[in-house]
């Protein structure tokens, strides 16, 4: 079982006790607009069922965590890693639960999950793709060390809105030499 700490929250393995906080956390626009349409909105029940189900029995080593805080899940994360030719690149994707917005627990989490991707991954590359309307996101990436490397215009169609998509990404190179500054 794979554990990350970070300075506040810590990633770990989801499981069957989660399923009533997901289901209540996870019911939000504000969190669904953000992401893939893979998110439903709404989310209920069935739905925290059947991802709690998949993210469980996933093989190690583990790439999709819940975000916890005092043994209960306030967020997901996870690295979603390419193929073919990108295989040494993942995306990275997270959200947490909207009364832990503010408090910095999602960039110590996605600076947990990106040393993570190099250091265990084995990763070459980590990026994120961010909605146009989203700037807290890009906020929490630039404070992980990601760099804006393009603007992807017109990628989205997210609920019936079209926008573009901010590329962020980072490169084992920059997180070895955040290491040893
Ligand atoms: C994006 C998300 C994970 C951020 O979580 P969080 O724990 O609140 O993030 P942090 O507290 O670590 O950092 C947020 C930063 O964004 C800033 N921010 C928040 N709202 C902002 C806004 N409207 N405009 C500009 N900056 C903003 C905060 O001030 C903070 O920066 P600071 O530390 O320099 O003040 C959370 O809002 C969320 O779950 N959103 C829905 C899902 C989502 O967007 N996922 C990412 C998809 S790419």
């Amino acid at each position: 079982m794979t554990i990350v700490t970070t300075p506040s929250v810590t990633l770990r393995p989801w499981t069957a006790a989660d399923i009533a906080s997901l289901a209540a956390i996870a019911d939000d626009k504000r969190i669904a607009a953000n992401l893939r349409d893979r998110f439903p909105h709404p989310y209920g029940r069935a739905d925290a069922e059947a991802w709690v189900a998949f993210a469980s029995s996933q093989p190690e080593p583990a790439v999709r965590f819940a975000i916890s805080m005092a043994g209960e899940a306030i967020g997901g994360m996870g690295l979603e890693r390419l193929d073919d030719v990108h295989r040494g690149t993942a995306e990275i994707g997270y959200w947490l639960g909207a009364a832990h917005w503010g408090r910095g627990y999602a960039t110590d989490a996605v600076r947990a999950l990106t040393a993570y991707g190099f250091e265990t991954l084995g990763l070459e590359r980590i990026q994120a793709a961010v909605y146009e309307w989203n700037p807290a996101s890009a906020r929490v990436l630039l404070k992980a060390g990601y760099v804006l490397e393009a603007r992807m215009r017109r990628h989205v169609v997210k609920d019936g809105r079209l926008g573009d998509v901010l590329l962020y990404a980072t490169i084992r190179e920059e997180h070895d030499l955040r290491g040893v500054r």
